[in-house]
């Protein structure tokens, strides 16, 4: 069953002879389990792609169903709340929220979502090696540990459709692949459709499938 499809995605900006055209009619869908990952050099897209495949802007044309649902044409807040339902955001920039502390951050979604999970937070925080942290506020964290926390936060809402931007860009090596078999480990486990974007080649050796985004093009590598 396909969680996340995209037909025939454009998206320009501006207008006239300054006009960029990002993304140059993408087809591509991703099924339940599967772990995607998606390549390419700065200014290709990856960005601008997966910010309209999570519903965060809109393309300037073509159509996006989550879970079969056409997400295009749902009014704003329809569409916020499917994607807090059903999306797990890991941006470029951790966005965790200045104010609440690692722990905070999580009962924040549990309050939202009226139930209590404690003991899963605790084993998704051990997991991600940073329970130790959970009293700490992000300005406390460092880049890597801050990332992580997000990583948490995105699961931790139990969405079929994760979507990870640059997730790695700020840890070590160890870290890293840590991160990018956890979230496969996940999409494989608890059937989430996974998306990443990520600069680093060494990143997508766990992937099931891996395009190449080029020039707002994508590209199956294999
Ligand atoms: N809000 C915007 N306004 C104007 N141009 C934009 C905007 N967002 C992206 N672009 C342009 O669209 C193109 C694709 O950008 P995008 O951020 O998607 O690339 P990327 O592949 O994610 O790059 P990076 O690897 O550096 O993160 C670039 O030419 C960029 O300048
Ligand atoms: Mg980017």
């Amino acid at each position: 069953m396909a969680i996340l499809e995209m037909e025939n995605i454009k998206k320009s900006f501006g207008s006239g002879h300054t006009a960029v055209e990002a993304l140059k009619g993408i087809d591509f869908k991703v099924e339940k389990g599967e772990f995607v990952s998606i390549i390419g050099p700065s200014g290709s897209g990856k960005s601008t792609f997966l910010t309209i495949a999570g519903g965060l802007q809109n393309p300037t044309s073509g159509t996006i169903k989550i879970s079969g649902n056409d997400f295009t044409h749902l009014k704003e807040k329809k569409r916020a709340a499917l994607r807090f339902k059903e999306i797990g955001f890991i941006l470029q920039s951790a966005n965790l929220i200045p104010f609440l502390t690692v722990s905070e951050q999580f009962q924040f979604v549990e309050k939202i979502e009226h139930k209590a999970k404690a003991d899963f937070a605790k084993d998704l925080l051990e997991s991600l090696d940073i329970y130790d942290l959970k009293d700490k506020y992000p300005k406390d964290l460092s880049g890597g540990e801050r990332q992580r926390v997000a990583i948490g936060r995105a699961l931790f809402n139990d969405p079929d459709l994760i979507l990870a931007d640059e997730p790695t860009a700020s840890l070590d090596t160890e870290h890293a692949y840590d991160v990018v078999k956890l979230l496969v480990k996940e999409a494989h486990a608890k059937e989430k459709a996974t998306v990443m974007v990520t600069h680093d080649q060494r990143m997508v050796e766990w992937s099931d499938r891996v395009l190449k985004m080029e020039d707002g093009q994508l590209i199956p590598q294999m």
